[in-house]
């Protein structure tokens, strides 16, 4: 384990609560701590390629020295893996390797591999223990915590799937070093996501030290931490997102429409800067509907530029579909409610809020003000 203590944020949810540690060199201690946690149980890690060549050796050598002998099933990396063919494949491992319920299946990875695995440990024998060793800043400042599990289908992101919290999850910040920019930066939209919804101060300290965050040691650690304790509150208030849950898709229907606009083409645009541009836009829209300053607005789109962050649609190569086509998208979109448009809308910096029955009609106005063509 690290010399340096690791941050603990607590997920209160009764005898579903978990803890998530945050700090570097907490790969390699990994093992001490789940066979702590979980003692006398067998394991399945699931990772995928790319993370397996960086990161399995550590963790696979301290699961051994804990007397853990995992199973390892490893998958193709990217958001193709998130489908119904790889769960079969990790459902199939994890029974071949003859583990029971009270087994452990850790998901070593980013979103994709913590999404799937998580579901895998859903499903099989109704429900197996799950660990989450989140190797992305995007896995371990949202998709790590909080229980959502799943796959894509064909109709759509996230569509099959099953709310199945962790027992444990693990952010080694330290892995985080061996990141491309351009990912860390994604993921950053994520954290700063937490400052904008209700969190004013943090995202006044983002502004004034995101640098340090970027650069790593204790300022990242820190930034992390504050976003896990963010989702954390929100999880605890309304684990099945039958309410608040909701607030933590800010920037996400902007940002799933040009997500699906760019046919989920990474080398034009991955989830983290959808989500950038989305949140801009949420801001910007707010502010065309009276809700909010423009200077609040400006001042989002302000640091999403500063730290390299695409921030408006004309940030995205290539052409784009026009307004109309942009609005079918969003109306596509899971957070449609009957027919109304469900969106995230904000009273400015901190003070996000949902908003329903939001007319269609200036939705489409807005789209096309702000389209690039
Ligand atoms: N990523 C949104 C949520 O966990 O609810």
């Amino acid at each position: 384990m690290s010399a340096i203590a690791p941050v603990t944020v607590e997920v209160g949810l009764g005898e579903r609560g978990y803890d998530i540690l945050i700090g570097p060199g907490l790969l390699s201690g990994a093992g001490q701590e789940i066979s702590r946690r979980l003692p006398g149980r067998r394991a399945a890690v699931v990772t995928d390629e790319n993370v397996a060549a960086a990161q399995l050796g550590t963790l696979k050598a301290g699961l051994e020295t804990s007397g853990i002998q995992p199973a390892v099933i490893t998958l193709p990396a990217g958001e193709k893996t998130k489908s119904f063919a790889h769960l079969e494949e990790v459902v199939d491992g994890v029974l071949a390797a003859k583990l029971e319920r009270g087994d452990i299946v850790i998901a070593l990875g980013g979103g994709v591999i913590g999404d799937l695995a998580g579901f895998a440990a859903g499903i099989v024998r109704r429900g197996m223990n799950f660990v989450q060793i989140a190797t992305s800043l995007l896995a371990q400042v949202d998709s790590s915590v909080g229980g959502k599990t799943g796959i894509n289908s064909p109709r759509g992101k996230n569509l099959v799937g099953v709310f199945h919290q962790p027992k444990l999850v693990l952010a080694d910040t330290g892995v985080l070093d061996t990141l491309p920019i351009r990912e860390f930066r994604a993921g950053y939209a994520e954290l700063a996501k937490y400052g904008l919804i209700d969190r004013p101060a943090f995202f006044a300290w983002l502004e004034a030290n995101w640098q340090d965050v970027f650069a790593g040691g204790p300022a990242r650690a820190e930034a992390i931490a504050e976003a896990c304790r963010a989702k954390a509150d929100v999880v605890a208030r309304d684990e099945f997102e039958t309410g608040d849950r909701a607030l933590l898709n800010l920037g996400h229907t902007f940002g799933h429409a040009l997500e699906a606009a760019t046919h989920y083409d990474g080398a034009r645009l991955v989830h983290g800067e959808g989500v950038a541009i989305g949140m801009a836009l949420a801001h910007r829209f707010s502010a065309r509907l009276n809700l909010a300053s423009p200077d609040d607005a400006g001042r989002v789109e302000a640091h999403l530029r500063a730290v390299g962050l695409p921030w408006r649609m004309a940030d995205i190569p290539g052409e784009l579909p026009d307004a109309e086509a942009l609005l079918s998208y969003i109306a596509q979109d899971k957070k449609v409610s009957r027919g109304a448009l469900t969106f995230i809308l904000t009273r400015g910096v901190g003070q996000a809020f949902i908003a329903r029955d939001v007319p269609a009609s200036e939705v489409l106005g807005f789209l096309a003000e702000n389209h690039p063509g």
